[in-house]
C-alpha cells in the first residue's frame, strides 16, 4: 500500500484539461453534481482530430450540469502547449487539483501527425509539471501549492508485451508508437518532477474506455457508423481477442477516488524527498472476447432500433486471420487500484453498450 494523504475534494479548485474531451467531460460533470463549492476549470484546445460538434455537445451538458451546481465552472478555450496561458491559469486560481487529460490520443494518427504528440503530450504536460512546481513558490496563507497531480496514463505503454495481466510491476521500456512514448515519458517526467519538488502524482493507465459520447475513433464507435451504413466490419484473429472494456462511469469513479487520495509527502533516509509518486492500472477487470463484445453491441444496436429486428449478424461482420504485430489477449492487473482504492471497475459490456447503443440512437436522430 503506498501512503495516501486524503483530500476532500469540496470547495477546492480544480483544473481539469482536456474537458470537453470524452472523460474529461464526464469527469467535471460528475464532479459538479457531487462536490459542493470550490471551483472548476476546464481547459480545451477543441481540435478536430474528431468532429468537435461532439466536444461542443458535451460541453453543453457540463454547462447545464453547471448551472444546477453550486460549484462555479469556468471554461477556457487554449493549448497546455501554451506556457504563458497555463502559469496564468494557476496563477490566477491557485489549483489544489490538477487533472490532465487534455493529450493527443490515438496510437495509428501518430504516423502521420508526429508533431502534435509532442507538442500537446511532451511539451503541454512539461508545461503542467512547471505549473505545478511553481505553484509552491507563490503559496501563501490558505493556499499551499498544487496538492495533487492525477494525469493520464494509457494502456499502449504496454507495448508488445506479452505476460498477462498487464502489471504496473512490468517493464514497459519498449514502447512500439509514438503516442506510447509520449505516455511513458509523462510517467517517467512526472516522476522527476515527484522527486526534485516534492509534487504528489499519480498516473492512471486507462484500458480502452468507452461508452456514450465516446470517441468516434474507437472502435466500438466506428464499427457502429460502418454498420449503420451496412457496412461489414472486420474482426481479426477470427475474433479470438481478449482485451479489457471499461466504461466511462467506472473510469471517472477511478478517477475520482484517486484525486482524492494523493501519495504521501515522505523525507528517505537521505534526507531527501521519497518522490511522492504512484501509477495504476484502470481496467474493465474482466476481459472479453472481442466477439463476445461485437455481438452484444449489435443487439443493443438492435434493440434500440437502430439496426432493423431483421438485421443479419453473421453477414455484417468477417472473420479474418491476426495482423502482424497484435497480441491476442491483453488486460489490466487493476489490484493496486482496489488495494489503495478500494475499487474495482463494476459495470460489464451489456450494461454499458445499452447505454451508448441509446445514446447513439437519440444523437443521431
Ligand atoms: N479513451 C481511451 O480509451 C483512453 C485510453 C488510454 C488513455 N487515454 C487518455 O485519456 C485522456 C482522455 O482521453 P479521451 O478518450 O477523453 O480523449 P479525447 O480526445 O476525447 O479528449 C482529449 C481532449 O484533449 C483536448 N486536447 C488535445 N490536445 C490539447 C492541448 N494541447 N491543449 C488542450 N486540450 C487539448 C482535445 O481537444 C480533447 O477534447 C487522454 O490523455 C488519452 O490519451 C484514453
Amino acid at each position: 500500500m503506498t501512503p495516501k494523504e486524503k483530500i476532500n475534494l469540496d470547495g477546492k479548485n480544480i483544473l481539469v484539461t482536456g474537458c470537453p474531451g470524452f472523460i474529461g467531460a464526464n469527469l467535471v460533470i460528475r464532479l459538479l453534481k457531487d462536490l459542493t463549492g470550490g471551483l472548476i476549470v476546464s481547459l480545451d484546445n477543441m481540435n478536430d482530430y474528431y468532429d468537435p460538434k461532439l466536444k461542443e455537445y458535451r460541453l453543453s451538458l457540463v454547462e447545464s450540469a453547471a448551472e444546477k451546481s453550486n460549484v462555479k465552472h469556468v471554461f477556457v478555450k487554449g493549448t497546455i502547449a501554451d506556457k504563458a496561458l497555463v502559469d496564468s491559469l494557476f496563477e490566477k486560481y491557485h489549483f489544489d487539483i490538477v487533472v490532465n487529460l487534455a493529450a493527443q490520443a490515438g496510437v495509428r494518427y501518430s504516423i502521420d501527425h508526429p508533431d502534435v504528440y509532442i507538442e500537446s503530450n511532451l511539451i503541454g504536460f512539461y508545461n503542467i509539471l512547471e505549473a505545478c512546481r511553481n505553484s509552491y513558490s507563490y503559496a501563501d496563507g490558505e493556499y499551499k501549492g498544487v496538492r495533487h497531480l492525477v494525469y493520464a496514463s494509457s494502456s499502449s505503454v504496454y507495448g508488445g508485451n506479452k505476460k498477462v495481466p498487464f502489471s504496473v510491476e512490468d517493464k514497459v521500456d519498449n514502447p512500439v508508437s509514438l503516442y506510447a512514448a509520449t505516455k511513458k515519458s509523462n510517467e517517467l517526467l512526472a516522476h522527476s518532477y515527484s522527486k526534485l519538488y516534492n509534487i504528489p502524482s499519480t498516473g492512471l493507465r486507462f484500458f480502452t474506455v468507452y461508452g456514450p459520447a465516446g470517441r468516434p475513433d474507437m472502435f466500438y464507435y466506428s464499427a457502429t457508423n460502418t454498420l449503420v451504413k451496412g457496412g461489414t466490419i472486420k474482426l481479426f484473429n477470427y475474433g479470438n481477442m481478449k482485451r479489457d472494456f471499461t466504461y466511462v462511469d467506472d473510469i471517472v469513479e477511478g478517477v475520482v477516488r484517486v484525486m482524492g487520495g494523493a501519495p504521501v509527502r515522505e523525507t528517505g533516509e537521505d534526507g531527501l524527498p521519497v518522490p511522492p509518486y504512484a501509477v495504476y492500472n484502470i481496467g474493465g477487470g474482466q476481459p472479453e472476447n472481442l466477439l463476445d463484445y461485437i455481438s452484444v453491441l449489435q443487439e443493443e444496436l438492435v434493440s434500440a432500433g437502430i439496426l432493423p429486428a431483421d438485421y443479419d449478424f453473421e453477414g455484417h461482420r468477417e472473420l479474418v486471420e491476426m495482423q502482424p504485430g497484435d497480441v491476442p489477449i491483453t488486460y489490466a492487473d487493476s489490484t493496486g487500484l482496489e488495494r489503495d482504492y478500494g475499487f474495482t471497475p463494476q459495470i460489464g459490456i451489456r450494461e454499458g453498450l445499452r447505454n451508448f447503443a441509446g445514446w447513439y440512437a437519440e444523437f443521431t436522430k
